[in-house]
């Protein structure tokens, strides 16, 4: 984030929770005693235009849950999401437009081709059949995907699969940008990919939010940081007031110390 740059409030997220009603099996299985389970618990968190938001947190804590919110995935038990002052759900399908979504259970179709999936999801977000060529061409030089365009998806490495999936998350150039864990599976070098166009977008004045569990990524990329436990904010900030003299790690874990999960 430049210092000279205005932060821009673009998406606030105000007291989210989410309760999930378990089945009996789930409820055996995790051995609980209630069906009801608390995954998000009152979250609030804003994100700024030129900025990159890291969710922090322990297996389980919420973070995929609420991203999933925040793309309009799963609908919020209470709470609201506002986008430029505006609840998302007033427009949904404009809000959609908005917004780039990753995640690692969205798998891409093994027997289609990044070109036919590209295509395919532009039409989804109402691209024109010449703003999707043009919008292809950019994004699939940009990630070297050009080369595998005609490729079977089952055919490509792990690392390829993340950049066509990339490229195809900006293929309608979303001003909102949700990565849960961008570099789970990568490679050390695959994963400096993913940061430095993580850093690219943040120069193009996206407002950008992860979950990762990588401290390295967070320290070298994070603007602002929100640790969840236990679908709580348990620490957010700016990146440098939470961290002060520490390192994020030594940061974590006494945090979690502290609560038992
Ligand atoms: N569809 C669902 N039904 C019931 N419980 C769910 C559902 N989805 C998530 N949960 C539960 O909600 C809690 C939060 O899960 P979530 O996936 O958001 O955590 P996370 O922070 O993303 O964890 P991880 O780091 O493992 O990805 C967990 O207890 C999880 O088991
Ligand atoms: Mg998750």
């Amino acid at each position: 984030m430049s210092l000279h740059m205005e932060q821009e409030i673009v998406l606030e997220a105000k007291a989210l929770t989410k309760r999930f009603t378990l089945s009996s099996r789930q409820m055996k299985e995790r051995k609980l005693l209630s069906n009801s389970l608390m995954a998000v618990d009152g979250l609030s968190f804003n994100l700024k235009k030129g900025s990159i938001y890291a969710l922090l947190g322990p297996n389980g804590a919420g973070k995929t849950t609420t991203l999933r919110m925040v793309a309009t995935l799963l609908s919020p038990t209470s709470g609201e999401i506002l986008y430029r002052g505006k609840d998302i759900h007033q427009d949904v399908s404009d809000y959609r437009k908005k917004v780039g979504f990753l995640t690692s259970e969205l798998k891409l179709d093994d027997f289609f081709t990044p070109d036919y999936t590209f295509d395919y999801m532009a039409a989804l977000y109402g691209l024109s059949k010449e703003e999707t060529a043009k919008r292809k061409k950019e994004v699939f030089e940009r990630f070297g995907v050009t080369p595998f365009a005609l490729t079977s998806i089952k055919n490509l490495s792990t690392g390829m699969k993340q950049k066509v999936s990339l490229a195809i998350s900006i293929a309608h150039d979303p001003e909102i940008i949700i990565y849960d864990e961008p570099t789970n599976g990568l490679d050390i070098l695959a994963s400096r990919d993913v940061e430095d166009f993580l850093a690219a977008l943040r120069e193009e004045g996206k407002a950008i939010v992860i979950s990762t569990h990588i401290f390295s990524l967070v320290e070298k990329l994070a603007d602002e940081i929100g640790i969840i436990l236990n679908g709580k904010m348990a620490l957010e900030g700016n990146m440098k007031d939470v961290t002060k003299d520490k390192n994020l790690e030594t940061v974590f874990f006494d945090l979690i110390g502290g609560v038992k999960q």
